[in-house]
């Protein structure tokens, strides 16, 4: 398994994705509220791990520049057919990931990854790539599925549903063990929340800064 298998479960798995609802709304509204608010008109944003492109088309519209992104080129087709009818001046989808991008010139001021890090291989790599893309004083905004400390049924689970092609790969960690990845990729933890409205979804919402 590798990072080509991966895209290759979430291009299968495109359509399905777009055509499922959102778990918890309200959750999903705070969660993005909580995300403007922390972004300038003036800033060039990069999302990773877009999918089809919801969050992406939701607050592109208030910045000056807006790289949605994912592995996907699949989801990324689904994302540019959202756009078709009446594309945002300032929105840009792409298929890439944090390590391609990080090679390229470009920096941004904030960079935002929704239900994204725990999809990564390598974990410590992929923040230090994300530290490399912010510009100095930039923010790392993320909202991840601590599958570490959800029921041991479900991550248990998660090498049998791989094998058989039910599941993507997906890192078990708790959300202590992100914390201390964020902060020794370089980043110090402003806020830790939790935005679920139906119980605790255990998918903390961190705002991190670049240091
Ligand atoms: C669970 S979906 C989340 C999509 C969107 N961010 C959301 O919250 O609805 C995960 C997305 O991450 C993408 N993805 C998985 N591994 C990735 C990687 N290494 N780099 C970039 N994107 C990746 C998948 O293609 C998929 O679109």
């Amino acid at each position: 398994m590798s990072i080509a298998s991966d895209a290759r479960f979430w291009d299968r798995t495109s359509r399905k994705y777009a055509r499922g609802a959102i778990s918890d709304q309200a959750g999903y509204e705070r969660t993005l509220a909580r995300t403007r608010a922390l972004l300038k008109p003036g800033d060039s944003v990069l999302e990773l791990g877009c999918g089809t492109g919801t969050t992406a088309l939701r607050l592109a519209g208030d910045v000056r520049a807006y790289l949605a992104t994912d592995i996907s080129t699949e989801m990324i087709a689904i994302a540019n057919e959202k756009q078709a009818g009446g594309p945002l001046p300032t929105l840009v989808f792409r298929t890439a990931t944090a390590e391609a991008l990080a090679a390229e010139a470009a920096r941004f001021n904030a960079v935002l990854g929704f239900n994204y890090l725990h999809l990564v291989r390598d974990l410590p790599g992929t923040l230090r790539r994300i530290h490399a893309v912010l510009a100095a004083d930039g923010v790392f905004v993320s909202k991840t599925p601590c599958v570490g400390d959800m029921n041991p049924v479900f991550w248990l689970a998660l090498p049998v549903m791989r094998a058989i092609g039910l599941a993507p790969y997906a890192g078990v960690f708790r959300a202590t063990e992100l914390d201390r990845q964020i902060r020794e990729a370089g980043f110090e933890i402003l806020a830790t929340e939790n935005h679920a409205t139906k119980g605790d979804d255990r998918r903390p919402f961190i705002v991190a800064h670049k240091r």
